[in-house]
């Protein structure tokens, strides 16, 4: 599985960072993905933060 995040549309709320640190990281005021490929234990908590975040900024596939 692949995570992505749109830093047009990411608000820096920092929920994803918090809900799923293996997958997400704040840099700066925009969160990034830090892994190309979601670990399978991560992919839960990573598709937690692509339905939470609040603008949607976030992708899974
Ligand atoms: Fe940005 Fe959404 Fe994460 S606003 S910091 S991508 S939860």
């Amino acid at each position: 599985m692949k995570a992505c995040v749109d830093q047009e549309t990411c608000i820096g709320c920092g929920l994803c960072a918090s809900l799923c640190p293996q997958v997400f990281a704040m840099e700066g005021d925009k969160a990034a993905v830090v892994v190309e490929d979601v670990p399978k234990d991560a992919e839960g908590c990573a598709k937690d933060a692509a339905e939470q975040c609040p603008v949607s900024a976030i992708a899974v596939s």
